[in-house]
C-alpha cells in the first residue's frame, strides 16, 4: 500500500479495524485521564455498569451500585433538596440530563456529592434500552459551597435585622415621644374637666358633655391604656435591639454573657408570630457568665427553636428550655419539643450541611450545621435525643472559658 490508498477490499476492511483500534484506545486514554467516570443503567434505570475511574475516585465499590438505580444505590433521598421527583419524572419520559447533582454515601459513611448527566440509549428497533452519562465527584465543591452559604446566610440574616431594627427604630421613636406628649395633654384635659365639674353651675351643653365623657371611668382607663402602649414599646425596643445584636453578629468579641440573656433574646424573636397552642416553659439553674460571642450563641439558640417550633403540630405543643452545670467549668442550656421527633436513620445526618426533611424549596438544611460549627468553635458541643412522635432534646454544652478566648 505504497500510495497509502487502499486497493482491495481487505485492505479497507484493515484500515477500518486499524482506525477503530486507535479510536478504542484514544477513548481509553481520554477516559483514565479524566476525573469523571462512566455508567450505563438499563431501561428500569439500574446500573449496568462503571468504568474503573469510578471505584478509584470515590472509594466505593462498584457492587455497591450495581443492579440498583440511582436514588437506591447511593442516594439519600431527603438530602440536600435534591428535587428527586423531577429527576425521576424526566426518567420516565427518557429525555436527556445535565449536571443533575445529588448526594450518596461513602464506604465508611462519609458524605459524597455526585454530578451526573446522561442520554437515553435506544435498541436497533428505536426501544428504550436505558441510560448511558458520565458522572463526576463534587464533593469538595459542595463542601466550599456549604460554607459560603453558611456565611452569606449568616451575613443576610445580619444585614437583614440590622436593616429593620434601623427602619422601626425611627417611627418606635417617634411614638414613644407622642405617647409622652399626650399624656401630659390628657392631664391638662383632665384638669380642665375638673375644674368644669367645679363650677357652681353647669350650662346644659356641658352637663351632657362631661356626663356623655364618663370622666371617672375615663381619668382611670386612659393612664392604663397608655400604660399598656408603653409596654408594646418596650417589647418592640427589646426585640429591635437583639435584632441590632444579630446585625452585628460576625463582629461581636468574645464577652462574659449570661446565657439566660441569649435565650429570652432567641425566644423573643422566635415567639413573634408564634400559634397561640405553643406552650414555652422554662426550668432555669443558677449559672456563671460564660465567656463566648453571644450575638452567635443566640443565633444557635434561635436555630433550636425554630426547629422545636417547626416539629410540633399545627394545634400546638410544648417547648421546654432549661440550663444546668455540667461541674465548676461547663454549662448547657436545651431546647425540647414534644413535637414529631426524628427518625433514627436521620439522627447521625443531622448537622450534615444541606440536610433537610422540609420540603424543597423550605429550609436550607444549614440551620444546625451553622449552629455545630458555632458551638465547636467555642469549644462546645450538641448532643441530640430523640423519641419518633414523642419529642427530641437539643443540648448545647459550653465550657466557660472557651479555648480560644
Ligand atoms: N426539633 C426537631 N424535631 C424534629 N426534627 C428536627 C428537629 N430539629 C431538626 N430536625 C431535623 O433536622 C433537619 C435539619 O435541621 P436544620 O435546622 O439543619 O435544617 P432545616 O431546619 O431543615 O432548614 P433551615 O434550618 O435551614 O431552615 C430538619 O430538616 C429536621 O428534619
Ligand atoms: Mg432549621
Amino acid at each position: 500500500m505504497e500510495s497509502g490508498i487502499p486497493h482491495s477490499a481487505a485492505e479497507i476492511d484493515a484500515n477500518a479495524l486499524h482506525q477503530l483500534i486507535e479510536d478504542a484506545q484514544r477513548y481509553r486514554d481520554y477516559a483514565e485521564m479524566s476525573s469523571d467516570w462512566y455508567w450505563e443503567q438499563d431501561a428500569a434505570f439500574r446500573f449496568t455498569y462503571f468504568s474503573r475511574e469510578f471505584e478509584e475516585i470515590t472509594g466505593v465499590p462498584k457492587a455497591v451500585g450495581l443492579g440498583k438505580t440511582r436514588w437506591e444505590a447511593l442516594s439519600r433521598e431527603r438530602l440536600g433538596n435534591v428535587d428527586w421527583e423531577a429527576h425521576k419524572r424526566l426518567l420516565a419520559e427518557h429525555r436527556p440530563f445535565r449536571n443533575f447533582e445529588y448526594p450518596g454515601k461513602g464506604p465508611d459513611g462519609r458524605l459524597l456529592w455526585f454530578r451526573v448527566s446522561g442520554k437515553p440509549r435506544f435498541d436497533e428497533q428505536g426501544r428504550f434500552a436505558g441510560y448511558f452519562g458520565i458522572a463526576s465527584d463534587i464533593t469538595s465543591k459542595k463542601t466550599i459551597e456549604s460554607h459560603l452559604q453558611q456565611a452569606e446566610r449568616l451575613a443576610a440574616i445580619g444585614q437583614l435585622a440590622a436593616g429593620m431594627a434601623h427602619e422601626i427604630n425611627n417611627p418606635v421613636g417617634f411614638v414613644r415621644s407622642n405617647l409622652k406628649t399626650f399624656e401630659n395633654y390628657l392631664e391638662q384635659l383632665l384638669a380642665v374637666a375638673d375644674a368644669c365639674a367645679a363650677l357652681p353651675e353647669l350650662t346644659t351643653p356641658l352637663q351632657r358633655a362631661l356626663h356623655a365623657a364618663d370622666i371617672d371611668f375615663l381619668r382611670t382607663d386612659a393612664p392604663a391604656l397608655l400604660a399598656d402602649c408603653r409596654r408594646g414599646l418596650d417589647r418592640v425596643g427589646k426585640i429591635l435591639a437583639d435584632l441590632r445584636e444579630f446585625g452585628r453578629e460576625g463582629q461581636t468579641d468574645r464577652a462574659a454573657v449570661d446565657i439566660h440573656e441569649c435565650l429570652a433574646s432567641a425566644l423573643r424573636l422566635a415567639t413573634i408570630d408564634l400559634a397561640a397552642g405553643v406552650a414555652i416553659a422554662q426550668e432555669y439553674a443558677a449559672l456563671p457568665a460564660v465567656r463566648c460571642r453571644p450575638g452567635q450563641i443566640n443565633q444557635v439558640a434561635l436555630a433550636l427553636l425554630a426547629n422545636a417550633i417547626q416539629a410540633l403540630p399545627q394545634g400546638g405543643g410544648k417547648i421546654t428550655l432549661r440550663t444546668g452545670q455540667d461541674g465548676p467549668g461547663r454549662v448547657w442550656f436545651e431546647v425540647a419539643d414534644d413535637g414529631c421527633g426524628i427518625a433514627p436513620e436521620h439522627l447521625p445526618r443531622l448537622f450534615e450541611p444541606f440536610f433537610t426533611t422540609r420540603p424543597v424549596g423550605q429550609g436550607t438544611g444549614l440551620g444546625l450545621t451553622t449552629a455545630f460549627d458555632i458551638i465547636t468553635e467555642h469549644g462546645g458541643r450538641i448532643d441530640v435525643e430523640s423519641t419518633p412522635g414523642a419529642g427530641s432534646r437539643f443540648r448545647v454544652t459550653l465550657p466557660v472559658i472557651s479555648p480560644a478566648s
